[in-house]
């Protein structure tokens, strides 16, 4: 018995130290090259740049593989064309962990207009409402992602990408909503969703 629980605690401490390991690694590429633009702590540099912090583990690896493959056509697919699915996989835990900050709230008028579209969708040209999959506080899940604080100029650019079918992995449930919005509900919402916790 305290065998079999010295060699639990073995494979335990082994595990963890590999885990630690990891996101060593992961630290160091991001400090070579990913905080140029998205910040050491995921906070991106500019609008153009996603946030990472606190996004889900899973969603930024898998983004990542499919940068990698070409399925999701980008100036990304250079950045991690060395890595392997360890480091991938690693890089996405590292940002996960990170504090996200939520922007200062913007012009009142649109985000009223942006927080409608985010909880009600439109009725009248059948868009869903955007918390029914990324969740009422924008938080997400493993496979829909965390929308609260992210950029706005990084989101109106993704929803109009998703329009348009550039944004070229798993596009089909976002075209169809993407593909109905107007530019003042894509600014509006964009801006909203900047602004939430
Ligand atoms: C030169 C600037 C630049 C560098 C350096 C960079 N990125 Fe990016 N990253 C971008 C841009 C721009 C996008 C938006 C992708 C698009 O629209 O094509 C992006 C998107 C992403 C996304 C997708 C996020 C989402 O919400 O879908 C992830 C994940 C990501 N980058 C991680 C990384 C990692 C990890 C590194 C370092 C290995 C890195 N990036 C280096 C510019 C950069
Ligand atoms: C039926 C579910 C569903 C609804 C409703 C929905 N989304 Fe999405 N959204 C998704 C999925 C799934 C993805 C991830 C696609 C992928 O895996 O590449 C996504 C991705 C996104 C992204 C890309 C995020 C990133 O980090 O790159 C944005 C931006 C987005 N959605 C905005 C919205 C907005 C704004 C609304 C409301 C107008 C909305 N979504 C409504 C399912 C949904």
């Amino acid at each position: 018995m305290r065998r079999a629980l010295w060699a639990l605690g073995l494979a335990w401490a082994a595990a963890a130290a590999a885990a630690d390991a990891d996101l060593e690694r992961a630290r160091k590429i991001v400090s070579g090259r990913c905080f140029l633009c998205h910040g050491f702590e995921g906070e991106s540099s500019s609008g153009l740049y996603p946030r990472l912090a606190g996004q889900h583990p899973e969603y930024l690896a898998k983004q990542l593989l499919d940068f990698k493959s070409g399925r999701r056509k980008s100036q990304m697919t250079e950045m991690v064309a060395d890595l392997d699915d360890a480091e991938i996989r690693a890089l996405g835990v590292y940002f996960s962990k990170q504090k996200p900050a939520p922007h200062a709230p913007s012009d009142p008028e649109i985000t009223a207009v942006g927080r409608y579209v985010y909880h009600r969708g439109n009725v009248y040209s059948g868009v869903a409402a955007c918390a029914s999959c990324h969740g009422p506080d924008g938080a997400g899940t493993p496979q829909l992602p965390r929308l609260a604080g992210q950029n706005a100029l990084y989101t109106e650019t993704q929803l109009k990408q998703f329009n348009k079918r550039e944004r070229t992995n798993d596009n089909a449930v976002m075209h169809t909503i993407a593909s109905k919005l107007t530019e003042l509900e894509i600014k509006a919402v964009a801006e909203y969703i900047a602004g939430m916790e």
